[in-house]
């Protein structure tokens, strides 16, 4: 964890600022115990939890890059996933497929394909080096193709690369008539597809949607080419040929969201190779607000950003066309910071000179200011407003610091507000149930996280000594969580609490982890604790079971009463 986060010695533990979620004052503590939990967002588990979170992988995943990091081999079993796909299959088969759309692209089929490359002035060299290749016009050749290859059809659906009809039952090409753009991973495997009409209908683009090897949100277009070019600066664009057209023009630092707005996984990927992203949106209204949000969004990870403003042309690949890559390259060094460019969207749109505008103008800028984290930085900002808007910089000072005054009370507000919503249960995503009950489900954890933490606990629910099954919890995560324990705690291999890694999310591994740092935090862990909420558990299940019973007798009354009702009516 430490190769991640930096951490700090806090006590027996270590603390350092959380990887998951962005904040400045560090509540990430790792225990003696090598788990981890985050105070401030409840992610939390052991080493491999940690590393499903960080390297988007799933369980089985997550042991084969630790494995491969301590330079042991993992049997190659275990990474299929429910629908019995795996990961390994389905991006060699993206391989297989990319290399038959770049053959297709060179043979007779190819050729409409090949005008339109050229038309848009991609050279060969280009081509080759992004693999571009042609999707052909018909529904089967590439499904025969990759049959030939021995892929079945459900790997082929799972990778979203074929469909089964619901009207034929055959399976057909998701991917037809298209310029099809492969999407590699910084590890070089094909993750993806994006293919391109080439005309005007619709869909323009063609994504593939999440499959085993790909989830659009959490990956970047060209990253694999930029990851080695961009530690001073990278280039965020939002589509294929902006980043294609850079990169030939001689920027390879630009990557690009793939085929939607940029999320905070996004941008976390981003800061493992680069501190400063210039956003090159496209020139329109819905590039400049796609800005806006994507400003938000960096920031928030602490990426330094700029953003780039072009006139004359719709988005980068036509800039560089139609004025060269000097011209592009002074647009980047003269890119204005965010502040800049926040102020300039508030400023542009208004007549200064008008003294209502102006006065609607410096109070908009004294909130984007109070909005800032630091005294300097909101210090800087008040004397670059002040001379803009031609207005002394203690007043725009009083207003800046009234307003920050009042953000600081609202979001404290707000917190106290989510804290309560957080400790009554409302609004909890793992275990929407426990809000229902809390005192049943105070009970559920106190059994659970002494199970979690002392072998002889789950040895006495095991033997039956505390006598307690599933039917007696409350909760679906808590019945989940007991099953999942009994069922490693009976097994062989005997309970080891890394196992769970298999049968749970990363946030209900939080919620585990949870469970037994409060637990452990706390000085009564005896036999007779288990014992009396193991008890508490079965009567309110055995009470719910009567209650259920009697709800279901008084409907037997009624239908019962009924039924004469109607008997008495036809005699
Ligand atoms: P644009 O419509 O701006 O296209 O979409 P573009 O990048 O300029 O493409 P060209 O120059 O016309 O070929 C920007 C990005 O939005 C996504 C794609 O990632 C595209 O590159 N997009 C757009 C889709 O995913 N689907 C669509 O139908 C349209
Ligand atoms: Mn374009």
């Amino acid at each position: 964890m430490g190769s991640y986060v930096q951490l700090r010695r806090a006590g027996a533990n270590l603390s350092g600022c959380c990887p998951f979620h962005s904040e400045k004052t560090p509540s990430f503590t790792v225990f003696p115990d090598r788990h981890f939990y985050c105070f401030g967002c409840g992610a939390g588990g052991d080493v491999i939890s940690f590393i499903m979170r960080q390297e988007n992988l799933d369980y089985a995943g997550a042991i084969a890059f630790l494995a491969a990091r301590a330079g042991l081999a993992v049997p190659q079993q275990g990474e299929v996933r429910e629908d019995g796909v795996r990961r390994s299959r389905v991006l060699e088969m993206n391989k297989t497929a990319a290399r038959y759309f770049r053959e297709i692209l060179n043979t007779d089929a190819g050729a409409e394909a090949r005008a339109y490359l050229a038309k848009r002035q991609l050279s060969g060299a280009t081509v080759r080096r992004f693999g571009l290749g042609f999707a052909p016009n018909d529904f089967s050749s590439l499904y025969r193709f990759l049959r030939g290859k021995g892929y079945t059809d459900e790997e082929m659906i799972a990778g979203f690369l074929c469909r089964r009809s619901d009207r034929s039952g055959h399976m057909f090409s998701l991917f037809r008539n298209r310029i099809m753009f492969p999407i590699i991973d910084v590890a070089g495997n094909v993750i993806a597809f994006g293919g391109r009409v080439m005309d005007d209908s619709k869909p323009k683009y063609l994504n593939s949607s999440d499959t085993p090897a790909f989830k659009k949100s959490k990956n970047l277009f060209a990253l694999n080419y930029a990851k080695g070019n961009c530690a001073e600066q990278m280039i965020l664009c939002e589509g294929y040929m902006d980043v294609i057209a850079l990169h030939a023009a001689g920027f390879p630092c630009a990557v690009a969201t793939l085929g939607t707005a940029i999320t905070p996984e996004q941008a976390r990927l981003m800061t493992k190779y680069t501190s400063r992203v210039v956003i090159s949106y496209d020139s329109d209204e819905a590039g400049q607000r796609a800005a806006q949000k994507a400003l938000r969004i960096l920031g928030e990870v602490g990426l330094e950003t700029r953003v780039l403003r072009m006139t004359g042309a719709k988005d980068p690949d036509e800039y560089i066309k139609a004025y060269g890559p000097d011209r592009f390259r002074q647009l980047l060094a003269g890119s204005s910071t965010g502040f800049e460019y926040r102020l300039e969207a508030i400023l542009a749109p208004k007549d200064l000179s008008l003294a209502d505008e102006k006065i609607k103008a410096a109070a908009e800028v004294c909130r984007l200011i109070a909005a800032s984290g630091s005294r300097v930085e909101r210090e800087v900002y008040i004397l670059e407003a002040a001379k803009r808007l031609e207005l002394p910089p203690d007043i725009l000072r009083q207003d800046v610091e009234r307003e920050a005054g009042r953000m600081r009370r609202e979001q404290k507000k707000q917190e106290s507000r989510e804290a309560h919503a957080g400790a009554a249960g409302y609004g909890d995503r793992v275990n929407p149930d426990a809000a229902k009950n809390m005192r049943v489900w105070r009970g559920e954890e106190t059994v659970l996280g002494l199970m979690l933490l002392y072998d002889e606990h789950r040895a006495a629910i095991c033997s039956g000594a505390v006598p307690l099954t599933e039917e007696d919890f409350f909760t679906d995560f808590g019945r989940r969580a007991f099953g999942a324990i009994l069922e490693l705690e009976r097994s062989d291999a005997g309970f080891e609490i890394g196992l769970l890694g298999e049968h749970f999310t990363p946030e209900e591994l939080g919620r585990l982890e949870k469970m037994r740092i409060e637990r452990r935090g706390l000085s009564e862990n005896s036999i007779s604790v288990l014992r009396e909420s193991a008890e508490l558990l079965h009567s309110e299940a055995e009470r719910r079971r009567h209650a259920d019973e009697g709800a279901l007798s008084a409907v037997e009354r009624k239908r019962a009463a009924l039924a004469a009702k109607k008997k008495d009516k036809t005699t």
